[in-house]
């Protein structure tokens, strides 16, 4: 009976200090593992068009607030250079929470933290200003979760 007392507290004790690395790792920096990683015109990355969040979690790598994908047109050519901004209001209207631009392989994506809990508006925008507005609001920054070939949204493009 006590030998089982102590493997149960053991047992709870272990999953408490698996949980506390968790939050550590959710609260970003405090374990030193949160790289500080912005997308910028010049800079390359990979998967182009895949859900990063499925690997950039905080578990299997370090954690995005917001990531995804621009493409033309054609919507299977990526596009370098745009850029993604997240409003509090629909059309580019309200406050300008973040604004990304998109790497040499169309890639757009933060590690700053980034509120999107209430709902908000992502616009994208070509080099020239022409904009596209996402009609409703997301609550996720994992934007190619549904935009992508064969989503539930079409891949992100600029016109
Ligand atoms: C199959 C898993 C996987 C997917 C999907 C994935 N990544 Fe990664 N990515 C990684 C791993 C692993 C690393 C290395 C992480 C590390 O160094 O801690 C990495 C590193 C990176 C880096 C380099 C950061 C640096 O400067 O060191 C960038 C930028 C990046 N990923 C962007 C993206 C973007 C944008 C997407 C989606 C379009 C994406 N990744 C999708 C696994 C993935
Ligand atoms: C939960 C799914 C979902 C997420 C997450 C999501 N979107 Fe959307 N988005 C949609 C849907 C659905 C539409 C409407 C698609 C249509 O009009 O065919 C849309 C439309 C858009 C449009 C307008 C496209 C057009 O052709 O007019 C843009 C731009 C856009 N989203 C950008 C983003 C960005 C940037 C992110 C990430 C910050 C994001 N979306 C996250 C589902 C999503």
């Amino acid at each position: 009976m006590r030998k089982a007392l102590t493997i149960l507290t053991i047992g709870v004790l272990v999953g408490l200090s698996a949980f506390c690395r968790k939050e550590d790792k959710e609260g970003q920096d405090s374990d030193g593992q949160q790289p500080t990683v912005v997308s910028s015109a010049s800079a390359t990355s990979h998967y182009s068009g895949k859900n990063c969040m499925s690997c950039h979690n905080g578990t299997d790598a370090f954690a995005f607030s917001i990531a995804g994908t621009l493409y033309d047109s054609t919507k299977t050519n990526v596009y370098v250079g745009g850029t993604v901004e997240i409003y509090t209001g629909s059309n580019g209207q309200g406050t300008l929470i973040v604004s990304l631009v998109s790497d040499k392989n169309g890639n757009f994506y933060t590690t700053e933290q980034v509120n999107l809990s209430s709902g908000v508006y992502p616009s994208v925008k070509n080099m020239h200003g022409m904009m596209m507005h996402m009609p409703q609001p997301t609550t996720s920054g994992a934007c190619n979760s549904c935009h992508t070939q064969g989503g539930t949204a079409p891949p992100i493009w600029v016109p």
